[in-house]
């Protein structure tokens, strides 16, 4: 990917929207020191790869200002960076110093960083942390706020700031919002310990977009989404979630790096110099190792250095030949990091103590950050680079290996626990914790003849060519405009909209207008279990008020006779399993059996009875002409053996049946009997030609009558649904809906 297309369509799309980032790192730290004042950049993925997109993209940083000169550089909190070429603007925000060491040191790499890479032993949490959490999110939610102008879009990254998505969004709710999960998301089994785990769940829904960096996260998110939150839609096939009326899509997008600039610094005639020097200078063997990272305890850097110790004690050929430079930026410097990086020290001294001879050193450790044009040289000269994450999202120094490899000689030994090793085919995959193994592999990546090291970088190359940050924001880019795009034309809220339903539902000749309902989540909220669900009084009542002043149906996907019962008015219409029979008020006018598919059905019945006669909770209703299976019961730990016992007693049958999930229940129905949009067709068209219509559901069995209504009725989803043409927030919204439409008819 060329910057020039990135910058094409930045042009063609985004020249008149504004980009603000929001994170918690800045890109660049001002610092006095002894020898005036100095500019640093940190550290870190997120930092590397965003600065790369604003200085494309141009646009303004919000971030924490946590240096000790931060202050005095600014000018009403905003400086122009980077320094030497200023493109964009970096606004900072301030933090006390009681805030870092609960919201920064506590809740973001006390909780969130080890839980997100599970490792659960590390997690420590106290109230405080929490309580800081949420006033610093709230800091940086009013500094955005403060920023916005009409044509804002706004991209947050990572777990420092799960709840200012949803502070925006309640302040500004037309903005797009987009946010960036740099880390992994784990799965319920261990977000779960997270006390928080439901605030931070609804922060992030505030998004209009959530991106991930593989699609196993993203998963992991919906996953977490259904645990938490009952009142919120959970559509995997379309990776979305609905939750109080708003839509936040979830998708993937890989994160990468600047291919040139790694190549050209690599290439350049300084490289070159500064290799020759390198070489007298550190008394090198002949082979080099690399390993750059932040003295992170995800990076397994105790593992890789066991298995450099156990390699120079088994291939005694290497001893004062093979010499591994290890660069280690100090991070996050209170605990446990600072334990960390003692025991990471103790054991590269005990592996020099051992091995060191004739002015040789095995493992030259290098504690400060080496900027890029230093970390080319060495990725350059490199014959193995070491990657041994124990769980790493990515892992951008990955990258930056190959695309400095312009020689084509070395290897990359890569953790098969970095997302970084699912595409990156050609390198020497390794699991960290097998370490006898991991000393082998690398005396065979040293070993390897040169033709097959040629073969592996250069498809890795043209990989990481191919698929740079470039195309990254490309793709990130394009998501955005998508959601603002269809943001601008979405779905109306009822209650913003009350004149279109008083101008559509006026005069007609033909008669009132038709109000079709649904039942369960619509006239009563949703209930542990199907019986539970019983029609208030003052349902009741509205109904029959509404019956006075026009025909109502209630259409479900109950048995008929259950829904009739249920509703207890005689002569409503009603259309039960789905719209597969229908009452008019007097008497069944359809019903449809279809007794082929209905052996079908039984063969499945009967052995999903079976399959879930170990597993509590499983609700199997079934209405003679479609089943319904309810899992709402079901406990989490048990929740994926009943997928699978589902998915296998129904695979197969496509041709025959339709499998539909709706909250937390499967609907098994036959191809060809009819839905929801078919009764409503021919009731309106047998029972009422002529009437507008107006529907209220909350299901996806609803948006079959959304669909057939298009262009001659009213639809109301409760929550949003891409099919219909207005929404409520929630059921607790019904019956002011109801009284309502009341009024107008
Ligand atoms: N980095 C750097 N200098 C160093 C060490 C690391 O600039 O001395 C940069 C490195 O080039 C990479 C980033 O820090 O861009 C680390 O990103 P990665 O995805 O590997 O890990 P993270 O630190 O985000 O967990
Ligand atoms: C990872 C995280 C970033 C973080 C970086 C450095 O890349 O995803 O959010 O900025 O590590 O950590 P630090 O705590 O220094 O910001």
């Amino acid at each position: 990917m060329s910057i020039s297309r990135l910058k094409a369509l930045v042009e063609d799309n985004f020249a008149d929207r504004s980009l603000i980032v929001v994170s918690s790192r800045e890109p660049y730290v001002h610092k006095r020191t002894a020898t005036g004042l100095k500019v640093e950049r940190p550290a870190g993925g997120l930092t590397s790869a965003m600065d790369d997109v604003l200085r494309a993209v141009g646009g303004t940083w919000v971030a924490w200002g946590s240096g000790n000169a931060d202050k005095e550089t600014v000018t009403n909190d905003c400086v122009a960076v980077p320094p030497e070429n200023p493109s964009y603007n970096l606004k900072r925000v301030w933090l006390t110093s009681r805030e870092v060491n609960n919201y920064y040191n506590g809740y973001s790499n006390h909780m969130l960083w080890p839980l997100c890479h599970l490792s659960l032993d590390r997690v420590f949490f106290m109230k405080k942390f929490w309580r800081d959490y949420v006033v610093v999110n709230q800091k940086f939610a009013d500094a955005v706020i403060s920023e916005v102008a009409a044509d804002s879009i706004v991209w947050l990254h990572d777990y420092h700031l799960c709840l200012a998505p949803a502070m925006i969004k309640a302040a500004v709710p037309d903005l797009p919002l987009m946010h960036f999960w740099h880390i992994p998301w784990p799965n319920w089994f261990a977000f779960r310990v997270c006390p928080q785990a439901k605030e931070l769940i609804v922060g992030l829904l505030g998004n209009d977009l959530l991106g991930f960096q593989i699609p196993l996260f993203t998963r992991n998110f919906m996953d977490c989404v259904r645990e938490c939150l009952d009142d919120a839609e959970v559509d995997y096939d379309n990776s979305t979630v609905t939750y109080k009326g708003h839509i936040t899509r979830l998708e993937s997008f890989s994160i990468s790096i600047d291919f040139d600039k790694f190549n050209n610094h690599a290439s350049s005639r300084r490289t070159v110099n500064t290799i020759k020097k390198i070489h007298g200078r550190l008394e090198l063997g002949n082979y080099l190792g690399i390993g750059v990272d932040r003295l992170e305890y995800t990076k397994g850097l105790i593992k890789r250095l066991q298995a450099i110790n156990l390699f120079f004690e088994k291939y005694r050929s290497f001893r004062g030949k093979f010499t591994f430079v290890q660069i280690a930026v100090p991070t996050r410097m209170s605990q446990p990091y600072i334990t960390y990086k003692k025991a990471v020290e103790a054991l590269v001294n005990k592996i020099n103590i051992r091995f060191a001879k004739d002015g040789w050193r095995p493992v030259v450790y290098l504690d400060k950050k080496a900027e890029v044009k230093d970390l080319s040289v060495y990725y350059r000269l490199a014959d193995v680079a070491i990657v041994s994450s124990l769980y790493d999202v990515m892992n951008l120094v990955a990258k930056e290996f190959i695309a400095s490899q312009v020689d084509e000689k070395g290897i990359l030994i890569l953790s098969e626990f970095a997302g970084a090793a699912e595409e990156l085919e050609g390198a020497m995959l390794v699991n960290p914790y097998d370490v006898e193994d991991f000393a082998d592999k690398i005396k065979d990546a040293l070993l390897l003849s040169a033709r097959e090291k040629k073969a592996r970088m250069s498809a890795l190359r043209t990989h990481v060519r191919d698929f740079d940050i470039y195309h990254w924001i490309f793709d990130i880019i394009r998501a955005i405009l998508r959601v603002s795009s269809s943001m601008d034309e979405s779905l109306s809220y009822v209650f913003d909209h009350k004149e279109d339903f008083s101008m559509i539902l006026g005069e007609n000749a033909a008669g009132p207008p038709v109000v079709f309902l649904d039942f369960d989540g619509t006239l009563t909220p949703i209930m542990a279990t199907p019986d539970a669900a019983v029609l208030s009084a003052e349902m009741r009542e509205l109904i029959l008020s509404l019956k006075k002043k026009t025909r109502v149906a209630v259409i479900s996907g109950r048995g008929l006779t259950d829904i009739r019962e249920r509703i207890g008015i005689a002569d409503l219409i009603y259309a039960g399993n789905h719209g597969a029979e229908i009452w008019d008020g007097a008497g069944v006018v359809v019903t449809q059996n279809e007794t082929e598919k209905r052996d079908l059905i039984e063969d499945i019945l009967s052995r999903l009875t079976d399959g879930v006669s170990g597993i509590p909770g499983v609700i199997i209703e079934d209405k003679g002409v479609t089943v319904s299976i309810h899992y709402r019961q079901v406990k989490t730990r048990q929740l994926a053996d009943f997928f699978d016992v589902f998915f296998n007693c129904v695979q197969g049958h496509d041709d025959s049946l339709r499998i539909t999930s709706g909250k937390k229940v499967f609907e098994i129905r036959p191809r060809d009997i009819w839905n929801k949009g078919d009764a409503v067709k021919w009731i309106c068209d047998t029972m009422m030609p002529g009437r507008d219509v107006v529907y209220v559901g909350d299901d996806t069995t609803d948006e079959d009558a959304y669909k057939v209504l298009k262009g001659w009725g009213l639809s109301v989803s409760i929550g949003m649904s891409r099919e219909s043409d207005y929404y409520l927030k929630d059921q607790s919204e019904v019956k002011r809906f109801l009284e309502f439409i009341l009024d107008i008819v």
